[in-house]
C-alpha cells in the first residue's frame, strides 16, 4: 500500500467494486461528470463495470483508495494513459459522497504523485477536469499542478458543452507533501 497523511492507495478488491459502482457510477450526475465516456447502466458483475480491473492492461493503474486510520474504502484514484515513452500519464480519482469535503483529494493527489513520479519515473503528470470542479482544481494547485489551458466546450455534460481545465505538473517541479 501506498500511504499519504490520511489515506491508503491500495489494490482493488472484489467487494470493493459494488460500493465504488453505487457511490461513483450509479449517480448519473457526478458519473457523467467525470468520466469521458456516455453514461449507461451496467449490470453487476459486468466485465465493463468501470471498477473491474484488468491487470493486464498495462497503461492504467487503478487504485482503492482508504482511509488510513479505519481502513474505511473513501474512493478511486487511478494513473491512465501512461507514456513510457514520453514519460506521462494522466491523474484521475473519485470519492464516494460520504467521503467529500473532508480533504482527502489533496493527499490522493500527493499519493498519486509519488506513484507517478518516483515509482513509474515520469516526466510529466497531466490533469483533465471540468472548469467548474473547484475541489478538484484546488487539489491540483495545492500539489503544484500549473493551469496550462482551457478546452473551449470540449465536455457534452446532462445536455450541455462544458469547459474543460488541463493542469500540468513536472517531475522538476514536484514538491512531494508525503513521505510515502
Ligand atoms: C473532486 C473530488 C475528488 C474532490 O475531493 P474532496 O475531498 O471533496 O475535495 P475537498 O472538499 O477536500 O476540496 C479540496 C479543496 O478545494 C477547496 N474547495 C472545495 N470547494 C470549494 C469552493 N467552492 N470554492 C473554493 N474552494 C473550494 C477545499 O477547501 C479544499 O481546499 P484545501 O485543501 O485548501 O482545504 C471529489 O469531490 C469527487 O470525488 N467528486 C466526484 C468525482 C470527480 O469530480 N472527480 C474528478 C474528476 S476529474
Amino acid at each position: 500500500m501506498l500511504k499519504g497523511n490520511t489515506v491508503g492507495l491500495r489494490a482493488r478488491h472484489e467487494d470493493d467494486i459494488p460500493l465504488l459502482h453505487a457511490g461513483l457510477h450509479d449517480d448519473v450526475v457526478t458519473a457523467s461528470r467525470a468520466t469521458a465516456n456516455p453514461w449507461r447502466p451496467l449490470t453487476a458483475g459486468s466485465e465493463a463495470l468501470p471498477f473491474q480491473v484488468d491487470d493486464k492492461e498495462q497503461g492504467h493503474v487503478p487504485f482503492s483508495v482508504v482511509d488510513l486510520e479505519s481502513g474505511a474504502l473513501v474512493g478511486t484514484a487511478t494513473l491512465w494513459g501512461i507514456d513510457n515513452h514520453n514519460r506521462c500519464a494522466h491523474v484521475g480519482l473519485g470519492l464516494l459522497p460520504s467521503a467529500r469535503g473532508k480533504g482527502y483529494s489533496t493527499d490522493v493527489v500527493a499519493v498519486l504523485c509519488h506513484y507517478g513520479f518516483v515509482v513509474r519515473g515520469m516526466h510529466r503528470l497531466q490533469i483533465e477536469t471540468l472548469a467548474d470542479n473547484i475541489p478538484m482544481i484546488r487539489a491540483s494547485e495545492r500539489n503544484g499542478f500549473v493551469r496550462e489551458g482551457v478546452l473551449r466546450s470540449s465536455a457534452w455534460v446532462m445536455g450541455e458543452f462544458l469547459d474543460e481545465v488541463l493542469y500540468g505538473l513536472l517531475a522538476r517541479d514536484w514538491k512531494p507533501a508525503v513521505t510515502v
